[in-house]
């Protein structure tokens, strides 16, 4: 259930999970956000902007160390030219106006997903990104961009079979670890949490291996209307659950 007052977040209680060390958000809603205005797509894309400034804040405020958003999947290739266009134009602006932002904040920025398929200027603000927030030792913003959870499995099971077949390692040394330390997010612990905004209840090919144990949460709102309270609400609601993990509670 959620809290009546979402602010107690903060304040310890053992009855409770602690607060979760990685929030993942499928960021979804933003079209359906602006037609319910009369307003163009990519209005809502850039409202969708703001919530994410807000969102990425309102996380390094409250002592979270990791938070995965789905920026844009492999799929979302498949839009039509002008509205790619437009999401590419928003986060090269994002990435070149927030850098100040980020570092103020002790943030430090990573990227995961096919970056031979983004613009060549925006790989290259990615990486000017990274290297300008290594450092940062308060939340880590992880961007999912021209991401997908079957390529990136795909990936690090041919890169896997290549260094067998090599020999540099044998097939009986693949297990779960050696598994996950192939995948993008080798250096980042699961998702204890996934939410997903606008009602819709699928993951939609986001950290599939990594989702294991997560928890769920889907939103009825969508991403553009997402705030620090609803951020707050849904810890609350994360942290009331009782993760087991596969075992037995007692
Ligand atoms: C889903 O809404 C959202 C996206 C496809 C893109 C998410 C992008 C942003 C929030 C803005 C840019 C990001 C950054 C990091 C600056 P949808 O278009 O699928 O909405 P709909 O399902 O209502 O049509």
């Amino acid at each position: 259930m959620l809290s009546s007052n979402p602010r107690t977040t903060r304040e310890p209680d053992p009855a409770l999970l602690p607060i979760p060390t990685h929030v993942a958000i499928i960021m979804d809603g933003n079209g359906r956000w602006a037609r319910q205005r009369g307003l163009p797509r990519v209005m809502g894309h850039r409202k969708g902007a703001e919530a994410v400034r807000t969102t990425v804040t309102a996380c390094g405020e409250l002592g979270i160390k990791y938070l995965t958003l789905y920026a844009f999947s492999s799929e979302n290739w498949k839009r039509p030219r002008d509205e790619v266009d437009d999401l590419m134009g928003l986060l090269r602006h994002y990435l070149r106006n927030e850098l100040n932002r980020l570092n103020k904040n002790n943030v430090r920025l990573r990227c995961i997903g096919r970056r031979d398929r983004l613009p060549r200027d925006i790989v290259d603000l990615i990486e000017e990104s990274e290297a300008k927030t290594r450092d940062n030792t308060g939340l880590t913003l992880i961007l999912a961009l021209s991401y997908g959870a079957h390529a990136e499995i795909v990936e690090a099971a041919r890169t896997i079979a290549e260094k067998a077949a090599s020999g540099e390692i044998r097939p009986e040394d693949v297990d779960e670890k050696l598994f996950s330390s192939h995948l993008q997010t080798a250096d980042f612990p699961d998702p204890d949490i996934i939410i997903r905004t606008s009602g819709e209840q699928r993951l939609s090919n986001f950290l599939l291996w990594q989702a294991a144990y997560a928890e769920l949460l889907f939103l009825d709102d969508y991403w553009p209307d997402f705030t620090k309270e609803k951020l707050l609400a849904a810890i609350d609601n994360y942290r009331s659950r009782e993760r087991r993990y596969g075992a037995r509670s007692g």
